[in-house]
């Protein structure tokens, strides 16, 4: 009796495995035959009413019942298991030959890079870096570089005034006086001094409200003009190749004297006269000179004692003519197809 229904719950219980879908199914199925209220426990739990001859058998029959289910169950159990891997596999692959998302660099500004380059080649000549503040004193902007108020020479430089006595600086020449108080007599001065400088200028393609300077000073006893043209003639070189020459032009400002302006030959067309040096084989870079005694006097120095130079030059008039661009609007408008191309350069 006891026998036949293990046997029928055998049979029942393979048929049902036979077709059982998935693994929660799966374990549905043990714990409704194997589990502890389960099916065989059911059926073996009145082995207690039988004979002490036929227990051992009707035992050994539950074992190998639960013997055979259990094995089918685990074989079950192991295809599942395999087909989840296979599927995991298949939805989780990379594919590694898909092309890869670039991602986007951010490269330097041309201007920092240009004034970056222009400091790192001073900074090899043994100048050392000095900066002071953009909202300047007209005493330093203008006075103590002699230019008095009302000075003609002051509408070169038409500035923007927060008061009277305070102003935008519209040239790094400032940081020369405020460079050698600092130094408190003491030589020698050798500085440049990059920065922001503003003008009430119309902006077009060569002018703007703000641009960048970087200003050299140079102090010591004996310090002489050659000084000055070698070291232009060395800065230049080294900025746009060894074939380049400098020409110096009598020039005026009231800071420096005598003063005189600098051109190169045309980074273009090396001399020959092109559109870019209105035929002319020159190009003008900079302003420079030799310190004016009053501003030596005003920066604590017996003009008796030391002698210096001074020049001045703009970043983006020298990124300018190093690019070939045609339009100083093209730093500030952002625009990042122009910005992108100097990433590599
Ligand atoms: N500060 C002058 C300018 O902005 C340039 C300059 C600097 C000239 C130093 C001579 C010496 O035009």
């Amino acid at each position: 009796m006891m026998k036949d229904r293990l046997e029928a719950l055998r049979r029942e219980a393979l048929d049902q495995l036979e077709t059982v879908a998935d693994a929660a199914a799966l374990n549905d199925l043990r714990v409704h035959y194997l589990g502890k209220k389960g099916q065989l426990t059911e059926i073996l739990r009145g082995m207690g009413s039988l004979s002490a001859e036929e227990r051992p058998i009707i035992g050994q029959v539950g074992n190998e019942v639960r013997a055979a289910i259990e094995e089918v169950i685990s074989q079950k159990q192991q295809m599942f298991d395999r087909a989840d891997t296979a599927r995991r596999l298949q939805a989780e692959t990379i594919d590694v030959t898909l092309p890869g998302k670039t991602p986007s660099v951010g490269a330097v500004h041309p201007l920092n890079k240009v004034a970056q380059e222009i400091e790192d080649i001073f900074i090899g000549m043994g100048y050392s870096i000095a900066e002071g503040p953009e909202v300047e004193t007209d005493f330093f902007n203008f006075e103590a570089l002699n230019l008095p108020k009302n000075h003609p020479a002051r509408d070169m430089q038409d500035s923007f005034y927060i008061t009277e006595e305070i102003l935008l600086r519209t040239h790094t020449s400032p940081v020369q006086i405020r460079t050698m108080k600092a130094m408190n007599g003491q030589t020698p001065v050798k500085v440049i001094c990059p920065g922001k400088v503003y003008r009430r200028d119309d902006d077009d393609a060569t002018h703007s409200f703000m641009f960048h300077q970087i200003e050299g000073l140079v102090i010591g006893p004996n310090i002489r003009m050659s000084d000055l043209k070698g070291t232009l003639l060395q800065f230049v070189r080294e900025m746009y190749g060894p074939q380049v020459q400098i020409r110096l032009r009598p020039s005026f400002f009231p800071f420096t004297e005598p003063s005189a302006e600098v051109d190169v030959t045309c980074v273009r067309c090396g001399g020959q006269g092109c559109r870019m040096c209105k035929q002319t084989g020159w190009i003008e870079i900079l302003g420079c000179g030799m310190v004016h005694p009053k501003v030596l006097e005003h920066g604590g120095y017996d003009p008796a004692e030391v002698t210096g130079f001074a020049f001045g030059m703009g970043v983006e008039r020298i990124a300018l003519l190093k690019y070939e661009i045609d339009d100083i609007r093209h730093f500030y408008a952002n625009d990042v197809r122009f910005l992108g191309q100097f990433a590599r350069m």
